[in-house]
């Protein structure tokens, strides 16, 4: 295969595919914004500062590099975020894709994994989600995520697009040398933010809802190790190189972890003690998502190597004290 194009390959689980991929001897050139990426984060392959959106950047980026396939994470992913500026999240993922493909179309390059979410399931449901089960996006975040999903699949039947969407559960942890890692500005998420507050960068965790309908009231996830995740999108080229049919997969471990045992993991693996505090639902928030990976098991051939939950907190937490060491440190008051 020759060039891969990844969008948004500056970003979170971007840029660990791009390492992946990298080592694994693809050429990949990156086109990001850095609007929520980072420099730092692209510096394994050839990048290209610039928006998705704008046609002219596309255009010149598929004129000058044979590019074979496409890995598009280039999108806003915040739930939260989604819920207070829908008109954002609408204009910046779907006219992002829309833009991309467009621009596949005209360079004839017809193969892309997409980066896609578990959020697109529908309500609360105490088992695990597989590809079929109903699609209700509770956020315009997963609104977003199923639009684009159905433009592919009406490009697919159309005109051939060969692609496969990975509806991720939880991404977490970090590259195992550390080199990239989770780094959002703000944070928001669950497990960035416990080990911040386990750093004593942050005085304490505010836990979202105590009252879901969960064994012990809080929030249940299935977090799924950030290099299991760039691994299953080398699988899916293969997939698709070798002729699979364009689909949908999940990509999770199958085990639900609440928001507490998060917290509690947390405190064995960094001997801290991670103090917590209740705060009401956030808005947009799932009760209990957890993924079914059989298909993509099966189907991509993708076996995760880091389903432990100590394991990924481990990785994280390595890489979150090694950021913590490159910050700047706070003035020392004078000596008396
Ligand atoms: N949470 C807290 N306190 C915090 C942060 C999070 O209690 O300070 C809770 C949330 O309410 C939620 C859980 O921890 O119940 C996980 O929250 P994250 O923000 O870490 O992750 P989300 O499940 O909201 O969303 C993430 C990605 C989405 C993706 C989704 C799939 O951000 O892009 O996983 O589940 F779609």
């Amino acid at each position: 295969m020759g060039k891969i194009l990844v969008t948004g390959g500056a970003g979170y689980i971007g840029a660990h595919t791009v390492k992946r991929l990298v080592q694994s001897g693809h050429e990949v050139v990156v086109l990001d914004n850095l609007s929520t990426g980072h420099r730092d984060f692209a510096r394994f392959a050839d990048f290209v500062l610039g928006d998705v959106r704008d046609p002219v950047i596309l255009d010149s980026l598929f004129a000058s590099r044979a590019i074979d396939a496409v890995i598009h994470f280039a999108a806003a992913s915040q739930v939260g975020e989604s819920v207070r500026d829908p008109l954002f999240y609408y204009q910046n993922n779907v006219s992002g894709a829309l833009a991309l493909l467009g621009a596949m179309r005209k360079h004839m390059v017809n193969t892309l994994v997409f980066s896609s979410s578990c959020a697109v399931y529908g309500p609360p449901f105490d088992g695990l989600l597989t590809e079929d089960h109903p699609i209700a996006p509770l956020s315009p975040y997963a609104a977003t995520k199923n639009m684009i999903e159905r433009i592919l699949e009406d490009m697919a039947r159309a005109s051939g697009l060969k692609y496969v969407a990975l509806r991720y559960f939880n991404a977490a942890g970090a590259d195992t040398d550390a080199e990239v890692g989770e780094r959002h500005l703000p944070e928001t998420h669950l497990i960035p933010l416990v080990l911040q507050t386990a750093l004593g960068q942050r005085e304490r965790l505010e836990i979202f809802g105590d009252d879901y309908p969960t064994p012990d009231g809080t929030a249940i996830r299935d977090y799924v190790h950030v290099l299991d995740l760039a691994d299953a999108h080398i699988s899916a080229l293969n997939y698709l190189q070798k002729g699979g049919a364009p689909r949908a997969f999940n990509l999770g471990n199958g085990q639900g972890l609440s928001v507490l045992q998060i917290i509690n993991a947390a405190r064995e693996v960094t001997g801290q003690p991670i103090p917590v505090h209740m705060a009401p639902r956030r808005a947009g928030d799932s009760t209990r998502l957890v993924g079914d990976a059989t298909l993509a098991r099966q189907t991509l051939g993708w076996a995760p190597n880091h389903a432990d939950i100590h394991d990924i907190l481990a990785t994280a937490w390595a890489w979150h004290q090694k950021e913590a060491a490159c910050l700047p440190q706070s003035p020392r008051p004078a000596a008396l």
